[in-house]
């Protein structure tokens, strides 16, 4: 297989004047676990511009989904976010990645902590059926600064758990947890103050996280990880390394190097 392929894009959300997604053609031979993140890009002065973007949609279907900041001087976002129905991607032949269920232990809660398009990861995470199967609950938290950020709510509240295969297990095991820092919400307050102060266990009625029962995974900004996995270190929980099982799980591509 060669290094990179073409798909062609099938439809864009512009959810907010500085976040959108869209959906392009799968090449049936690409394979990948949910969680997993891959190059993509577009050809600029006759060469492939490339950023790594977590794939949203989970892999048993057969388009692929990616959600993304449009930064108006970044050298791709400034022209991905102009991307229409039938325009063409780059996307590179390898999907990887360390932001894996197989990375996390077993264990009774699963935190999947998000923050702004660190939302993406999990939204193929929450539809994959073994997330239910290895977990009693799944809690997916999304931090942003504005309610309008907080994308994939219809999703999240309304589709998932109406699934015809797996809607029952979101509708008892799916805590859905946003919060908003920038103007008042039901959820208010940065996720790393949430956990330090245990409004965030409060809230959903569960204890604090111990290291028999809890489980994370973890996906920001750089400033975020940092914060969130220095809570989690001085609770003591270790994150997963070369593959070696963890009681949390970041992206290692995407901590600041
Ligand atoms: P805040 O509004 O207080 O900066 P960003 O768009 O900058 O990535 O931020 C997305 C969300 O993550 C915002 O709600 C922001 O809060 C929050 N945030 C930023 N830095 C951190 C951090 N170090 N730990 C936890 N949350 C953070």
């Amino acid at each position: 297989m060669s290094k990179f392929r073409t798909e062609r894009v099938l439809s864009v959300h512009h959810w907010t004047d500085t976040l959108f997604s869209f959906k392009t053609t799968r090449d049936p031979g690409l394979r990948f676990k949910n969680g997993h993140f891959i190059m993509i890009g577009l050809e600029v002065d006759s060469r492939p511009l490339m950023r790594a973007y977590s794939i949203a949609s989970p892999n048993y279907e057969d388009t692929m989904e990616f959600y993304s900041i449009k930064v108006p001087d970044g050298p791709l976002t400034s022209r991905l976010q102009h991307i229409k129905e039938g325009d063409n991607i780059i996307v590179s032949s390898k999907p990887t990645g360390t932001l894996v269920l197989d990375n996390v232990l077993s264990g009774r809660n699963l935190y999947l902590l998000s923050t702004g398009t660190g939302l993406a990861p999990f939204i193929s995470i929450i539809q994959d059926p073994e997330t239910y199967e290895r977990f009693d609950k799944v809690i997916l938290t999304h931090g942003c600064r504005w309610v309008r950020e907080l994308a994939y709510q219809k999703l999240i509240t309304e589709d998932l758990p109406d699934h015809e295969y797996f809607g029952e297990q979101v509708r008892e095991q799916l805590i859905y947890y946003p919060t908003v820092t920038r103007e008042p919400y039901r959820n208010e307050g940065r996720l790393s103050d949430l956990m330090s102060n245990g409004k965030l266990f409060e809230d959903i009625g569960l204890p604090k996280p111990n290291l028999e029962d809890d489980r994370f995974m973890l996906c920001g900004s750089p400033a975020m990880l940092k914060d969130l996995t220095a809570i989690l270190d001085d609770w003591g929980f270790e994150e997963s390394r070369q593959g070696i099982q963890g009681h949390y799980a970041i992206e290692r591509a995407f901590v600041e190097k």
